[in-house]
């Protein structure tokens, strides 16, 4: 199959012939029609995992897929060859991924039945990024008239956090720089904007929430009220973000198969930039890198 993948630490990033993988216990093969970039896959395809996490080579880059079972391993309940399906890989280490023909996941987390409704492209945008902006929201813990600072609202999970505050019934500040920016997280539902390279701190005042998707921490907490929440998808523990005025929610992305089920019913779908073919996906990858309003997505197969 095709795949993009490096096949040993310091090699490129191609796409390239591998086996086809087999699912192993517990696990299903997907056919991948689509699926997407995410700040990981920069991350591994940059080296920055050595050490960190196991690698398998030839390792295939990729965290969101949708695609359909096409085999199912044993001791696997609840799905069968044919099922539409999306989510996120979350083995623990690197080797299977989703930029790929194929990919093996287990059922256990990370995959949920993929509605006729929603699209492969949407599918294949929502998993990881969805998975974050639902984690976050529930983080925050928001209440109705609550003003809150989407830092990095023109990104995959900001876009996504934008509309599930709003359906929160708070107040929307997000970042994004003006024109086309400004226009798209406008029609997510933020109430205002604050364009993040004039220096937020005379554009922002005393919200009770931040979400930190991008950004300097210390800029975004001079704008939270004391007592404020300050939730993060970039750092890992609260002490990273010292302060004693407010409390510090950081937010790893669990693509429980509730949570997956409960972003394909919802109507906030993904915005999605661009699709790319998989042949593309080199230039997919340095799109994402140079900075993106939404999603950027890889067809793998109609
Ligand atoms: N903890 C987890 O489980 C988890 C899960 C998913 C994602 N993440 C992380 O969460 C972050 C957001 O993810 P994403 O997929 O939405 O990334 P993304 O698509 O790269 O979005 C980041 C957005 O922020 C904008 N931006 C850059 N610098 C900014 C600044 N100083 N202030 C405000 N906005 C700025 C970027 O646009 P421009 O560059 O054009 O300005 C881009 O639109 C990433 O760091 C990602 O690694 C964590």
């Amino acid at each position: 199959m095709r795949a993009v993948a490096f096949t040993e630490f310091g090699a490129a990033v191609a796409v390239r012939e591998i086996a086809v993988p087999e699912p192993g216990e517990g696990e299903v093969r997907v056919r991948v029609h689509a699926a997407s970039i995410n700040g990981f896959d920069l991350a591994v395809a940059n080296g920055y995992l050595q050490g960190v996490m196991e690698h398998r080579f030839p390792v295939v880059l990729g965290k969101d897929f949708a695609g359909v079972v096409d085999a199912v391993g044993a001791g696997v309940g609840g799905y069968a060859v044919g099922d539409r399906v999306f989510g996120v890989v979350t083995k623990a280490f690197l080797g299977d991924g989703s930029l790929a023909e194929f990919v093996t996941v287990p059922v256990a987390i990370g995959l949920a039945k993929l509605p006729d409704e929603v699209s492969f492209t949407d599918g294949g945008a929502l998993g990881l990024a969805g998975s974050a902006a639902r984690d976050a929201v529930a983080a925050a813990g928001l209440t109705a008239g609550e003003r809150v600072l989407v830092s990095g609202a023109t990104g995959g999970v900001g876009n996504l956090v934008v509309r599930l505050a709003v359906q929160a019934g708070a107040t929307v500040i997000a970042t994004a720089r003006p024109g086309e920016e400004q226009e798209l997280v406008t029609s997510l539902g933020a109430a205002e904007t604050a364009d993040h390279t004039a220096g937020l701190a005379g554009q922002v005042k005393d919200v009770d929430v931040v979400f930190h998707l991008a950004g300097d921490a210390a800029e975004l907490l001079g704008v939270l009220r004391a007592g404020g929440r300050f939730v993060s998808t970039l750092v890992g523990a609260p002490d990273q973000v010292p302060t004693e005025e407010h409390t510090v929610l950081p937010v790893r992305a669990q693509p429980t198969a509730a949570t997956l089920d409960a972003l394909a019913a919802d109507d906030a779908r993904p915005v999605v930039e661009k699709v790319y073919p998989l042949e593309g996906a080199l230039d997919a990858i340095a799109h994402f890198t140079a900075g993106t309003k939404g999603k950027i997505v890889v067809s793998v197969a109609e």
